[in-house]
């Protein structure tokens, strides 16, 4: 529950146009905002012919057109720096990044390097950009990650190894164009990884100390959505009504947390794709009912609702066992669409969990955790998720 004296402000500033065939719609978007877009992706969009028909929708529309695909899972300040120069180059005016939360945090990022000069390192946290960007078109071919609204970008810097976070308002994408026909030839484990992150945002977003009504209501209906449509996405793959579906719930999902941030999962998870390179999505599908199991006791009042959003039968169930059911439904989604149960799955050794305890309490992410959350927390974490 949020206290009814807090004052709370909400935005959802990306102009979004969502629906099949919704790319036949690139140009006229794109052409006002710039003539020279770099079209920023990555080598497995190249190969599936899905860059191939954003340069089809733009061609017409624009007076010329780079492009950079050699976004990386996990994608490193280098890559930022690479795109950035490509950009300068090609004497460009706007960004259109087509692809997952990779490619479109690379193309935030550059966006804000092309227009306000310096490195990466200069706007790392939160609000450090000073003003408007160059404008950004993003088109998600995951539905997970949600980045074509958010105001958060995540980006490694591998000397550390850390993943930081550039966080503004002016980082929010211009536009978003939602098309789920280019979500159908995901891989099984990418969609399910990017269905368990978009669940984590808004289990997260729904949780959390600052959420507020209208977060709470986009975040609810994102898991509701979710848990009706993330097995069939996963089992059939190209069935247009279970894509459709979770490409919306990842947008809402993302319009929740944009300005409410997420909590301890995560806080834990980014630390894993620094140091490990465990997908970002995965890493949360595996630490999430870990979590929660954690937090069941600060969720007395919002897990009953999560398990109902989920599909359980939580009427009439003592409040502990009501909660208790949404940890179970999470638990059971994660295992349906093969999720591993445990980081040593992974790859993620036992003696990284002091040094990833240290990365994830660096995260504004812990402290909005709905349970107080001390570093032993997180060790103890780690260790039941280990
Ligand atoms: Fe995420």
């Amino acid at each position: 529950m949020y206290p009814l004296t807090d004052t709370f402000t909400f935005q959802a500033p990306t102009n979004i146009t969502f629906g099949p065939g919704a790319i036949g719609q690139l140009g006229q978007i794109v052409a006002p905002l710039g003539q020279r877009p770099l079209v920023v992706s990555d080598p497995g969009i190249a190969a599936a012919g899905i860059l191939q028909q954003v340069l089809d929708a733009l061609g017409p529309a624009v007076a010329h057109v780079e492009t950079f695909t050699e976004v990386e899972p996990n994608p490193s300040i280098e890559t930022v720096d690479r795109a950035a120069a490509i950009y300068r180059r090609g004497d460009g005016d706007c960004l259109v990044a087509v692809g997952g939360g990779s490619a479109m945090d690379v193309a935030k990022v550059v966006a804000v390097l092309v227009t306000h000069g310096g490195g990466v390192l200069d706007y790392e946290g939160i609000g450090k950009v000073p003003g408007p960007t160059v404008p950004v078109v993003c088109l998600p071919t995951t539905a997970g990650t949600g980045s074509e609204v958010t105001q958060f970008t995540v980006i490694t810097d591998r000397g550390r190894p850390f993943k930081l976070t550039v966080g503004s308002p002016y980082v929010v994408p211009t536009a978003a164009v939602c098309d789920p026909h280019l979500t159908l030839s995901m891989p099984q484990p990418l969609t399910a990884a990017t269905g368990m992150d978009a669940l984590t945002h808004g289990i997260e977003c729904y949780i959390n100390t600052v959420t507020n009504p209208l977060a709470k209501t986009y975040a609810l209906e994102a898991i509701r959505l979710i848990g009706r449509y993330l097995r069939t996405a996963y089992a059939t793959g190209k069935h247009l009504e279970a894509r459709y579906h979770m490409l919306l719930a990842s947008t809402m999902a993302a319009m929740a947390f944009t300005r409410t941030r997420l909590g301890n999962v995560h806080a834990m998870s980014h630390p894993l794709g620094a140091r490990f390179d465990v997908p970002h999505g995965v890493a949360n599908a595996v630490l999430l009912p870990y979590v929660m199991e954690w937090n069941l006791i600060a969720g007395m009042e919002t897990y009953p609702q999560i398990g109902e959003a989920l599909g359980e039968p939580v009427m009439g169930l003592p409040p502990r066992e009501a909660a208790a059911a949404a940890v179970e439904a999470v638990r059971q989604l994660a295992a349906d669409v093969g999720i591993p149960e445990r980081l040593r799955d992974l790859g993620v050794t036992r003696d990284a969990i002091p040094a990833l305890a240290d990365d994830a309490m660096k995260s504004g992410n812990v402290l909005v955790n709905p349970r107080l959350t001390r570093r032993e927390d997180i060790v103890h974490l780690f260790e039941r998720a280990f």
